[in-house]
């Protein structure tokens, strides 16, 4: 029986809750009134950054990652602040090198992270090792983490996701010096009475405290919550009402009414929680468009088959919804649950989820593994880990276009043995910028969107109160429109934009400011007009030899130069779409003509990306 004082409850409302429901967009500005306040509730910790956050900031929010810890830490001086860790992905989507890891656990340490919630989407030790030694030599507490997953029944059984698998991950993390152990359930598969079973059993083994993590996806995740408690589960996520539920975390409010007057009473005052959820309620408005409106029930009965976690699923929607196939949504997640078996059934959690979740949308718009990612490709090789179980054989050949399993090269150590450093060469790269480490792994972990904002934070591209002016538009494009908005390339003012005159493409720059016109292109001569269809290659295309973007996204670089010959078939151009890397091959032969986009320039579906003749 565990004693009240080692009962505790953490909320999730200011990283996985809106990083559940409103694609992490949840700016500081709406975050720190309350801050304080949420620090007198009594939280046994507070889930303030890392998972998608730190991404979503300098991507989408113009606003710094560090800074926002800094401040979280400054308002909240008496409850621990946590932070997700994707092991050696860190917030990222592929794995580091070492030093890269080691310098971003110290920052996010010396910054004002307290407990490490280290995970791997492979629950592979081969990815969790190196993250976890440096939150040990920063003296922060390390919670090493096990992702839950299903086979196929949906219960805690079958070949590989039974109870035996979870009780040699505990035991296994717990050698490696886990301060506690979190079961991280992040598409609410866990159903109650199977997290009794798993927590009874866990205590049975596990001498560290032991941490539930659940989305409320499927709806089981309060009736979890509770029957893991009873198994005696130390610690439980949840987070304020307003932003519970649906594919987020358990309500904190009627959790603290159910336990009242038990051994495991919070002591939690209802009416302050009460407050704070009004005021979120006040600010949320302005957030609607990233939540999901259209359906009645509040939970998904649905994810019990197709497994789906939250971040993933309102990911999914608005991937679909932005190359104009929402009405696809039914066929991909159909087509998630196959994938995923063909990939050796990853747990769909960062990034394994997007991998899965990108493949099965490219599966259903371009035929089935016609378009992979060069993501999915290195899973394959072996660069993400072991997966729980093996690659399908053919998958592997079609991907790799090659008969001879023996012909594909796969690793067979610690992805991160073989990293060569990065980081000296991201400070090399940024010495003109700025030499502060904390910028130099904003860029080392994603060059490109990392490079655009460290240009606007250090006013190279614009000025703060610019940068601050351009941050609060709204994002949305325009897809149907001829005339498209594209992400600034030169300052954060000046817009460029492509338009169309029947079918001569002109760049049109624009400073939207003062209205100023910047400049305009000479014409393009293309065939926007006539008929385009998806090709097998995973492109558009059209008998013209034009390659147009075939999801929106950003072109990270051409591997290409205006003039040189090409054979169909060879690599162009590398379009970062659904957060995957996309390389895309020549539809023909021919002699590169014109390479209309800027690297960095965002695009959207059917935006012209090279003309060949
Ligand atoms: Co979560």
């Amino acid at each position: 029986m565990i004693t009240l004082k080692s009962f505790g409850i953490t909320d999730t409302t200011f990283r996985d809750a809106h990083q559940s429901l409103l694609a992490t967009r949840l700016r500081m500005e709406d975050m720190e009134p309350i801050a304080s306040e949420m620090d007198q509730i009594g939280f046994a910790s507070m889930e303030v950054w890392g998972g998608a956050t730190f991404d979503a900031t300098t991507r989408y929010l113009s606003e710094d990652p560090w800074e926002r810890l800094r401040r979280f830490k400054k308002l909240i001086t008496q409850t621990p602040l946590s932070m997700l860790l994707r092991g050696q992905s860190l917030v990222g989507y592929k794995a580091y090198s070492d030093d890269v890891v080691d310098a971003f656990v110290e920052r996010a340490a010396v910054n004002g992270i307290d407990i490490f919630r280290v995970f791997d989407a492979l629950n592979d030790e081969w990815n969790l090792e190196r993250a976890a030694a440096a939150v040990k030599n920063n003296q922060k507490h390390l919670q090493m983490t096990i992702c839950y997953s299903v086979t196929e029944s949906g219960k805690m059984e079958g070949p590989i996701y039974n109870l035996d698998y979870y009780l040699d991950r505990a035991k296994s993390f717990q050698n490696m010096g886990a301060d506690s152990i979190c079961i991280k359930d992040m598409a609410g598969l866990l159903s109650p009475y199977d997290a009794f079973e798993l927590v009874s059993e866990l205590k049975k083994v596990i001498n560290v405290p032991i941490q539930l993590h659940t989305h409320y996806t499927s709806g089981m995740a309060s009736m979890t919550v509770l029957k893991a408690i009873e198994a005696g589960v130390d610690v439980v996520d949840t987070c304020l009402a307003p932003l519970a539920l649906r594919t987020s975390q358990p309500a904190v409010e009627p959790l603290v009414v159910t336990l009242r007057g038990t051994e495991y009473d919070p002591k939690f005052n209802l009416d302050t929680l009460i407050g704070l959820g009004d005021y979120m309620e006040s600010i949320l408005p302005k957030y609607r468009e990233y939540m999901e409106t259209p359906r009645a029930a509040v939970i998904d009965a649905k994810v019990l088959s197709h497994q789906i976690p939250g971040g993933m699923a309102s990911n999914l929607i608005s991937q679909l919804r932005d190359i104009g196939s929402l009405d696809k949504l039914e066929d991909v997640l159909e087509d998630i649950p196959v994938t995923r078996k063909e990939l050796g059934y990853p747990p769909l959690v960062t990034p394994m989820s997007q991998m899965v979740g990108s493949q099965a949308v490219s599966n259903v718009i371009f035929g089935r593994y016609k378009m992979v990612s060069n993501e999915v490709k290195e899973y394959i090789s072996g660069m993400y880990g072991r997966p729980p179980g093996k690659v399908d054989v053919s998958v592997k050949a079609t991907v790799f276009e090659s008969e001879d399993e023996t012909e594909i090269t796969t690793i067979t150590e610690r992805p991160g043995n073989i990293l060569e450093p990065e980081l000296n060469k991201a400070e090399d790269d940024l010495k003109d910028i700025t030499s502060d480490i904390d910028d130099v792994l904003i860029y080392a972990l994603y060059p490109t969107t990392g490079m655009k904002f460290l240009r606007i934070k250090h006013g190279i591209d614009a000025s703060e109160e610019d940068r601050d002016a351009e941050s609060k538009q709204p994002l949305s494009v325009d897809t149907s429109s001829k005339a498209t908005e594209q992400a600034p390339t030169k300052s954060s003012n000046i817009r460029s934009f492509n338009v169309y005159i029947d079918d001569i493409l002109f760049k049109v720059e624009v400073d939207p400011t003062d209205q100023n016109l910047i400049s305009i292109s000479d014409g393009i001569k293309t065939q926007k007009g006539s008929e385009t269809k998806p090709s097998v290659n995973g492109h558009t295309e059209n008998s013209e030899g034009q390659l147009e973007s075939p999801m929106p996204g950003v072109i990270l670089r051409y591997l290409v130069e205006v003039g040189q010959e090409v054979k169909q078939g060879d690599p162009v151009a590398v379009l970062e779409a659904m957060k995957m890397e996309n390389t895309l091959p020549a539809p023909r032969d021919g002699s590169i003509q014109s390479l209309p986009v800027e690297p960095g320039q965002t695009v959207v579906k059917g935006d012209l990306l090279a003309i060949i003749t």
